[in-house]
């Protein structure tokens, strides 16, 4: 059987993620001809319906969320490969039915047996679907491969992720599971490492004696809208900060990989990771902020007296010869003024002596007009990177003008950025797991977020569309900084 074939089973087949994400994903795939040419897709869902309506439905959501026209032809051929299939997936017994549809279009109509198992289902049902998988057989190895995708929320602290993972491990080896964490699938994302490591002017400059401290900042516009009832349970450290934040720190701060190799970068990252200085009841209540917009307790399905945090901001070390010093400002939050996503890298003064130890410092007085270096990697909605020099402004006088190079990765490539879900589908497809979180990876993040102290922390109040809680803005200045990505 070719490697590359593969039958994707979804489960949450008439879901919002399948809608809005994977099918859109899927043509756009399509379209760019890298969907191998077995490849079936079997979504599963509880509703009566009929393949017609079922496609129908999808060609409506396509047409919402595509992010290129649709080309009909693409859309044609893709919904060919789509099937629908009805079953209660909480039932044990409706397990042996999906046995038997999917080993009758193996046999009879060719479907490939290498199963990719999309899970886009909310957490409380992962248990029930794997065992489901397990216990039929389902899982039994005819083809090349069987694979798992989890999304996100992976448990809600150690422990519930622990048990979680125990559970899924009963039928899935680690290297068969890719836990989906959609930041590591965007390109600016992806590009940080390749701007660290194919750019010999970074990595030297790559720690605490050339760099005062990073900056890692997501912003939306929306509230939560219809998620509420997920999103009260569980707050912006969790859904966030737990995740795509402490991932994109990972990145930007591992020690370079021994190879590009997926498990040497997640090893890497890992070492990272067990670095990270966990938080006392003392830095709890200093170094983080949470905050809830105005209006939050008036959407609909958020509890009249709930204190889920919509804004989070936090200042974390690590422990490591490369950082030790220098402080890591993470802030995400909803009801921003924007929605934008970036690291901002903001490097020391040239008057502060930047000298190997032992050696004397050279240090340069701050002209009139200079400002620091900043390198701004800018993840959405434009993709690129912006690096602030000093120059001389031209001029019979010394004075200095700071000039601003941009490279905007999206206005050149426009429409051609890939969404992070055509690229981590493509990955599963070929067994690429780099850019999915492996289980010790997980387990060290809920680690250091479970020592937060959340009983410390204090939850202020923030204008809709406002810049966050001034206590955000004052955890910089008491350290004589600001955010860059709010000026
Ligand atoms: C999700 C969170 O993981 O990421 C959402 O659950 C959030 O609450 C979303 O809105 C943000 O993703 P993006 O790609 O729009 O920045």
């Amino acid at each position: 059987m070719n490697e590359l074939s593969c039958t994707m089973i979804i489960f949450g087949a008439t879901g919002d993620l399948t809608r809005r994400k994977l099918i859109p994903a899927l043509h756009q795939l399509q379209y760019g001809g890298h969907l191998p040419e077995d490849f079936q897709v079997v979504a599963i869902g509880r509703r009566e319906i009929t393949q017609e309506e079922y496609r129908e439905d999808l060609f409506h959501a396509m047409v919402a969320y595509t992010r290129i026209l649709i080309d009909e032809d693409s859309w044609e051929t893709l919904a060919r490969r789509i099937t629908y299939y009805k079953m209660d997936l909480t039932k044990t017994e409706e397990y042996r039915g999906l046995q038997t549809f999917l080993k009758e279009r193996q046999h009879g109509e060719n479907f490939s047996c290498n199963q990719l198992f999309y899970l886009a289902m909310a957490p409380e049902f992962f248990t029930v679907i794997v065992d489901g998988l397990k216990d039929t057989g389902i899982l039994e190895e005819t083809g090349n491969w069987n694979r798992l995708v989890l999304e996100k929320p992976f448990g809600k602290d150690l422990a519930s992720a622990k048990v979680l993972n125990e559970n899924i491990q009963r039928a899935f080896r680690e290297e068969q599971i890719f836990r989906i964490d959609h930041y590591l699938g965007k390109e600016m994302i992806q590009n940080i490492t390749m701007l660290r490591f194919q750019n010999t002017i970074f990595e030297p400059l790559w720690n605490s004696r050339y760099i005062d401290n990073i900056q890692i900042s997501v912003s939306e516009l929306d509230g939560v809208g219809s998620r509420a009832p997920y999103y009260d349970q569980t707050g912006a450290l969790r859904d966030m900060v737990q995740n795509h934040l402490l991932q994109t720190l990972a990145i930007t701060a591992m020690d370079p990989p021994k190879t590009m190799e997926a498990d040497q970068i997640r090893d890497a990252k890992v070492k990272l990771l067990s670095e990270l200085i966990l938080f006392t009841e003392e830095t709890s209540k200093t170094n983080v902020v949470f905050g809830q917009y105005e209006s939050y307790k008036n959407e609909i399905g958020v509890q009249e007296n709930s204190v889920t945090e919509t804004f989070v901001a936090l200042k974390l070390f690590i422990d490591n010869a490369r950082w030790r010093g220098v402080p890591f400002y993470l802030t995400t939050g909803k009801k921003l003024p924007e929605k934008s996503a970036q690291v901002t890298v903001e490097f020391k003064a040239p008057n502060q002596c930047v000298q190997p130890e032992g050696e004397p410092c050279q240090v340069f007085d701050m002209q009139p007009g200079s400002q620091v270096n900043i390198l701004e990697i800018k993840i959405q909605p434009k993709e690129g990177i912006s690096l602030r020099l000093n120059t001389k402004k031209p001029s019979v006088i010394s004075e200095t003008v700071v000039a601003e190079m941009e490279y905007c990765q999206s206005c050149q490539n426009n429409f051609n950025t890939p969404d992070a879900y055509e690229k981590l589908l493509l990955d599963v497809i070929h067994g690429d797991s780099t850019r999915f979180t492996r289980w010790d990876e997980l387990a060290l993040t809920w680690y250091f977020i479970d020592s937060i102290h959340l009983d410390q922390v204090p939850l202020c109040e923030y204008e809709d569309l406002g810049r966050g809680p001034w206590e955000a803005h004052e955890l910089l200045e008491r350290d004589q900084r600001k955010w860059w990505h709010v000026e």
